[in-house]
């Protein structure tokens, strides 16, 4: 997909839910797919990482390669790793859709996301709990996505850091309509309702979609959670 076509696409099927596959079953990932489609999935978000950046590893171009093959839904690809720049070119050959890059793997971020945008796909720009919001202000207008961490990215099943919710409020203002907000770590029906409050778009969910038996039910329920609180933020 053309980064206007993916673009276009999230931002009219907002709020949106996106699963990490981090946490499913990789003995089986066709089927997990699959169960995902047939919950309402829009997108997939595929957490890369290389054991430097974060003290984690996971899987990389060649395991989203495989992915592309099996699903016509939007990949965006997390990536947790130390020189994103390197391999570019390997993720989005593989076929994602959009490229997430954390601002403390690369500083000076606006080269790379502009590269991101000129293969076609969409830029993605992170932040860890550490980081304070201002740090990317100067390169929001280089970005389709802010993703807002609210866990020591690396691994999922940790508690969500209220303070992301600060940040959340700070970016959702620069960030605008033409954009995702994105926010990544320890989100469940006890924490979407705040993030969505405090205006995020885009909850990324490992362990409460996939902990549960029923993917379609997790997703609904978190996706109900989300729009009342943006509902009632409105109405305040
Ligand atoms: C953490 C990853 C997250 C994580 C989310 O580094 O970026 O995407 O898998 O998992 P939960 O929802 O379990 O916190
Ligand atoms: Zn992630």
């Amino acid at each position: 997909m053309t980064r206007p076509a993916v673009i276009s696409r999230l931002l009219s099927g907002l709020p949106l839910i996106a699963p990490s596959m981090l946490k499913c079953d990789f003995a089986n990932l066709h089927r997990e797919v699959e169960l995902l489609e047939l919950a309402g999935a829009k997108l997939l978000h595929l957490d890369v990482m290389d054991g430097h950046f974060v003290p984690n590893l996971s899987y990389g171009a060649p395991v989203i390669k495989s992915l592309r093959a099996i699903t016509g839904l939007p990949f965006d690809a997390h990536l947790m790793i130390s020189d994103p720049g390197r391999y570019l070119d390997d993720f989005l050959n593989a076929g994602c859709d959009i490229l997430t890059i954390h601002i403390e793997a690369v500083p000076q971020p606006g080269e790379l996301l502009r590269r991101i945008r000129e293969r076609g796909a969409c830029a993605g720009l992170a932040l860890n709990p550490k980081t304070p919001a201002e740090a990317i202000l100067p390169y929001i207008a280089d970005c389709d996505l802010v993703l807002v961490m609210s866990v020591e990215p690396g691994f999922g099943g940790q508690r969500f850091i209220p303070t992301a919710l600060d940040k959340l409020r700070i970016l959702a203002s620069y960030a605008g309509k033409d954009r995702v907000l994105s926010v990544d770590g320890g989100i469940d029906l006890q924490t979407i309702g705040a993030a969505a409050q405090a205006g995020a778009t885009e909850f990324v969910c490992g362990s409460s979609i996939f902990d549960l038996p029923d993917y379609r039910q997790a997703i609904d329920n978190l996706l109900t959670a989300a729009g009342n609180a943006a509902v009632s933020a409105i109405s305040e």
